[in-house]
């Protein structure tokens, strides 16, 4: 397999396993107290993804090693490493690693303190999708490190409140389940669109409104609304059928409720994936290639397209071949 489609998978897989181990954090942290019988086996779920992430966020570091290198060889070498560790992704890696231990405690732990540790883990890990990628490189960038803050803290929220609600739905009294799920969706109905809308501004800013279905950053924004279109109609099913038929408690609505939802946690997913290339190989289109400004870089000095992707800024970037300062 190729080193690239590769590292592709395991950071997909990392980024799934980490939003929804933050997502349970604030999900606990908002709902804990309601639950009678559930928090146990959503703890449980809390600890697997933050244990799955912590590894695949480590597997992800090793492999840009080697996408750096262009072989797999590069993941064992020192030399490669040794560069790795001075670029912002080390910093990154180091943030998302101590976040998801705090995580695992925090899930682990039953004290009340737990919480507040849990949401000191989910910021460390939301935190760290800060120091690397295109929001560190383009402008302005206080304004898309804000709004990336929003969309990836409601965007985890939202992916990682959907297990646990298969679990409350499945175990708690009718009553319990209806109190959560319309509380749930109450939130949701505000924090999804200012989600949405912040991704969008966002990729205005970074493609400064240019847009082609040919260019393949583009291409895979366009495929993260249509599938983010895809899971508002499932909430809003959920919002409007499912969620108030779980007040009657009859099994046969905690069915079509939890496969709903699963449904939409395989679109969220999908949403996922598709955002894990998207930051792995492509780029924002930019207007005048060779004079264009970003952070803390004056000029791109030459531009043919690289055989094999370059690092930047931590970031691995396939089109862009050289930057001078
Ligand atoms: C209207 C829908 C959405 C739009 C327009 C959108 C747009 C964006 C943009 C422009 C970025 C910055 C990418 C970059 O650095 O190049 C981003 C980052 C991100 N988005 Fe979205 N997004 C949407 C929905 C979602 C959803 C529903 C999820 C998750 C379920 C999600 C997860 C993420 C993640 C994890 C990142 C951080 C990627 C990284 O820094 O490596 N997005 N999004």
């Amino acid at each position: 397999m190729d080193i690239d489609a590769l590292a592709v998978m395991v950071k997909a897989v990392a980024y799934a396993a980490l939003l929804q181990a933050v997502g349970i954090a604030l999900f606990l942290a908002l709902f804990g107290a309601r639950l009678e019988v559930s928090t146990a086996a959503v703890r449980r779920l809390g600890i697997v993804l933050s244990g799955v992430g912590l590894l695949t966020v480590l597997a992800s570091y090793g492999l840009e090693a080697g996408r750096m290198s262009g072989e797999f060889a590069g993941v064992m070498d020192n030399a490669m490493h040794r560069r790795l560790a001075h670029l912002p992704l080390a910093a990154a890696t180091s943030l998302r690693v101590l976040g998801s231990a705090l995580l695992i405690t925090a899930f682990v732990w039953t004290a009340r303190e737990a919480k507040v540790l849990g949401v000191i883990g989910a910021a460390l890990v939301t935190e760290s999708f800060l120091l690397v990628g295109h929001s560190v490189s383009h402008e302005p960038r206080w304004a898309i490190v804000s709004l990336l803050q929003l969309h990836l803290l409601v965007a985890a929220f939202w992916i990682g409140s959907i297990a646990p609600l298969i679990l409350v739905a499945r175990r708690e009294p009718a009553a319990v389940v209806h109190q959560v799920v319309m509380r749930f969706s109450a939130l949701a109905t505000v924090l999804v669109p200012a989600m949405a809308v912040a991704g969008l501004v966002m990729a205005w800013l970074l493609t400064s409104g240019r847009y082609s279905i040919r260019d393949p950053y583009t291409a895979a924004l366009t495929g993260k609304v249509a599938l983010l279109v895809v899971a508002l109609s499932l909430a809003a099913l959920n919002r409007a059928r499912l969620g108030p038929a779980l007040l009657e408690g009859a099994a046969s609505a905690v069915r079509r409720f939890s496969l709903s939802l699963a449904v939409e946690l395989i679109v969220l997913l999908g949403i996922v994936v598709v955002t894990a290339a998207m930051t792995s190989l492509f780029s924002p289109p930019m207007a005048s290639m060779s004079g264009a400004r970003v952070a803390g870089i004056r000029a791109i000095v030459s531009l043919p397209v690289s055989p094999r992707p370059v690092m930047v800024l931590g970031r691995t970037h396939s089109t862009v071949s050289a930057w001078t300062s």
